[in-house]
């Protein structure tokens, strides 16, 4: 089996590079070829460009000026360096909004926006996609064929919302079609009686905002839908001529942590690779809990083409628009950026090569800063990781064989936090289910993120924290992968409403899962943030925050009971055999140690294993690529403060150092890697 499955295949090396954006420095062209002799200094080999270079590129309407591109993609070329082209739709023009104002979003009140910022587009407007699907033509016949150019960067991280009429008007037409042309089908799954909402026509329909209609759950979660629908469609637009001139050069868009307004399992499908922009809070708190959550991010963008992404920015020092901007402390970029190659990316790759002189990212931090020299720690720092990016190339393209998965949904993120109920202080989907990627992470298992609806059959594990929003299909998924000998650990609130957010009938978990777990869910007691219960695990006792659900066992037997509350001697987490496989069922919520003690027991069992032979001390984890022959061990430290000595499995070739070693020696923010004899 071909393991190796490079992002771009026209270049199959890890890839380290940044945002360029020289079109700033055009009228002092000295400061490109200092650029030039920097970045081979850096150990770079690739630069992002044209991310938002429309206004240099048609400064007039119908107007193009390709120089500079001509000028830098030739210069990166002659450098020996590769390009990711980005198309610009990012932001636009002047000429254009104040030709065009359908170009501009709409927001929830109705206002239309002026012009300035970006992402300021109506993903609807004819007129701007006719625009974009221009310069993106002109583009691709320009540079389609150009040696350095390995890959498209479509727009920029793509997010947001409009409310014209065409958008209102494509919403409408998107209910027509989900709902068959029939509002009677609309009414029933929106539960428009409630309130007299019953809605006569569809065109009667607005989107979801604060002057308009927020208490229909089932229409807020189409609109959500409809956005990731709409965004979807614009993608598709523009990349539409890009296929037709450039039908081998892959595209991908930058997408971003706990992002929220796209559900990214669909858009994977309108790309070819999936690449991120990661900036963690480094050093604000503990690095440990920053890495784990990072890590999902990693894992989650690895997951959703299962096959390497690319790292697309990254900081190497701080970034300028958090509350307190603080640069990584001296050993953490390096880390971080191996920690993105552990989990799968083949690129390290920095927001941004050149800090801008003005404007609003002019303190962001950048590989050359305004003093434009090697000489800075930070340019150092690159430098190290662009040496050890060439020590470890055999493992470009190699692919992770996890065994384990997380199942985060977006559809089931939205309804979750729609819903009035529980804890309306907040549902907490994102801390639940990093704490549960927390018991794989700490252990040294790879684990991916999937949706509800993914193919599950080669996980030994899947964990399903709140997934509240289970429709038939997806219950039929996770019974099937059960029934064939999976295990699957679900928590409190599984199967309570279907797709149009509608709660089952007839007692929950709902769609049979109450049969597949050996139990029914009653009623939650949802605690107040200062209280606490505990539950028992083989008399060692936990504890337990926001949540204790209270289960009836049918057929089912308890791993844990509630210490205390009305519920104590109950069941807290429950166990039932289905078919070949395994459904275990956590009703509470805990703090940590009973998670820790109930998977310590589980992966044992279910014969999963570490990366490592030794437990990890805290802080400490472990990640694996393979080709399918050879398998390389990633060992990372985030401990800044204490070194960390991790038995291997077996003796092992290491990559940095050429010696065969047993053991992996790390320093405070250290990392080692491996590769098997
Ligand atoms: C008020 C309203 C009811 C209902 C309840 C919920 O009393 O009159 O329609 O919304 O609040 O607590
Ligand atoms: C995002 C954007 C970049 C830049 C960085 C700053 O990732 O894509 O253009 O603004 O943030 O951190």
């Amino acid at each position: 089996m071909n393991k190796k499955l490079p992002p771009c295949p026209a270049f199959q090396h890890f890839i380290h590079g940044a945002d360029y954006n020289p079109e700033q420095w055009i009228d002092d062209k000295s400061i490109w070829d200092k650029d030039m002799e920097l970045m081979r200094q850096a150990n770079c080999n690739e630069m992002s460009v044209g991310i938002f270079s429309w206004s240099t590129l048609e400064p007039r309407e119908g107007e193009f000026d390709f120089s500079f591109l001509d000028e830098i993609i030739d210069k990166i070329h002659a450098t020996g360096g590769k390009v990711i082209l980005a198309t610009p739709s990012g932001a636009r023009p002047h000429w254009m909004a104040d030709q065009y104002p359908e170009v501009l979003r709409v927001n929830p009140f109705g206002q239309r926006n002026g012009f300035g910022g970006r992402h300021n587009h109506c993903f609807t407007s004819p007129i701007y996609r006719e625009k974009v699907r221009k310069i993106n033509t002109l583009l691709a016949q320009r540079y389609g064929k150009h040696p350095a150019v390995i890959a498209w960067h479509i727009s920029n991280e793509y997010s947001g919302e409009c409310h014209c009429d065409l958008c209102k008007n494509a919403f409408r037409d998107f209910l027509r079609t989900k709902f068959d042309g029939s509002i009677d089908n609309l009414n029933r799954a929106y539960w428009s009686t409630f309130w007299s909402h019953t809605y006569d026509d569809f065109d009667q329909i607005d989107p979801p905002g604060p002057i308009t209609e927020t208490g229909i759950h089932g229409l807020n979660l189409d609109w959500h839908r409809f956005v990731t629908h709409q965004t979807m469609d614009f993608i598709k637009n523009e990349v539409a001529p890009i296929k037709e001139i450039t039908p081998d050069l892959p595209v991908t868009i930058n997408m971003m942590y706990e992002f929220y307004d796209l559900d990214y399992h669909k858009v994977a499908d309108v790309i070819d690779f999936a690449s991120w922009d990661s900036y963690p809070e480094w050093h604000n708190g503990d690095d440990a809990v920053i890495a784990e959550k990072a890590a999902f991010w990693h894992d989650l963008y690895r997951s959703l083409k299962q096959k390497p992404f690319l790292l697309m920015e990254s900081t190497p020092s701080g970034v300028n628009w958090k509350p307190y901007n603080k640069p990584k402390r001296p050993g953490m970029d390096v880390l971080a950026s191996i920690q993105a190659v552990a989990h799968g990316s083949d690129s390290v790759q920095y927001f941004q090569w050149r800090k801008s002189r003005g404007s609003s990212e002019k303190f962001h931090g950048a590989v050359v800063g305004h003093d434009g020299t090697a000489d800075t720690r930070v340019f150092r720092s690159v430098q190290e990781t662009g040496r050890i990016l060439k020590m470890v190339d055999e493992i470009a393209g190699t692919v992770t064989d996890a065994k384990a998965a997380i199942i985060f949904d977006w559809e089931n993120m939205w309804a979750l936090d729609d819903c009035q109920g529980y804890a309306n202080a907040g549902k907490k989907y994102f801390e639940t289910c990093y704490s549960y990627h927390n018991e794989f992470w700490k252990r040294g298992i790879d684990c991916d993120i999937v949706s509800r609806h993914a193919d599950l059959s080669k996980y030994k594990i899947v964990v399903a924290p709140m997934l509240y929003l289970t429709d038939g299909t997806a219950a039929q998924n996770l019974t099937s992968y059960i029934k064939n000998g999976g295990t699957l650990y679900a928590t409190y609130m599984l199967g309570t409403v279907d797709e149009n957010d509608l709660c089952h009938f007839g007692g929950i978990p709902g769609c049979g899962l109450k049969d597949v777990f050996g139990i029914t869910a009653e009623e939650i007691d949802v605690l107040y943030p200062s209280e606490r219960q505990h539950a028992s695990v083989d008399g060692q006792e936990h504890e337990l925050v926001d949540y204790c659900e209270v289960i009836n066992l049918h057929g089912a037997k308890p791993l844990a009971v509630y210490a205390d509350g009305w519920y104590k001697g109950l069941c807290a987490v429950s166990e039932h055999t289905f078919g070949k496989g395994l459904a275990i069922y956590q009703a509470c919520r805990d703090s940590g140690s009973l998670k820790d003690q109930v998977f310590s027991q589980l992966l044992d069992r279910i014969g999963l294993t570490s990366n490592v032979a030794s437990p990890l001390p805290h802080g400490v984890t472990a990640h694996s690529r393979t080709d399918g022959k050879n398998t390389y061990i990633f060992v990372e430290n985030y401990s800044g403060a204490d070194s960390a000595i991790v038995c291997l499995t077996t003796p092992m070739l290491n990559l940095l150092t050429g010696d065969t070693e047993s053991t992996a020696s790390l320093p405070p923010y250290g990392f080692g890697i491996y590769k098997t004899k």
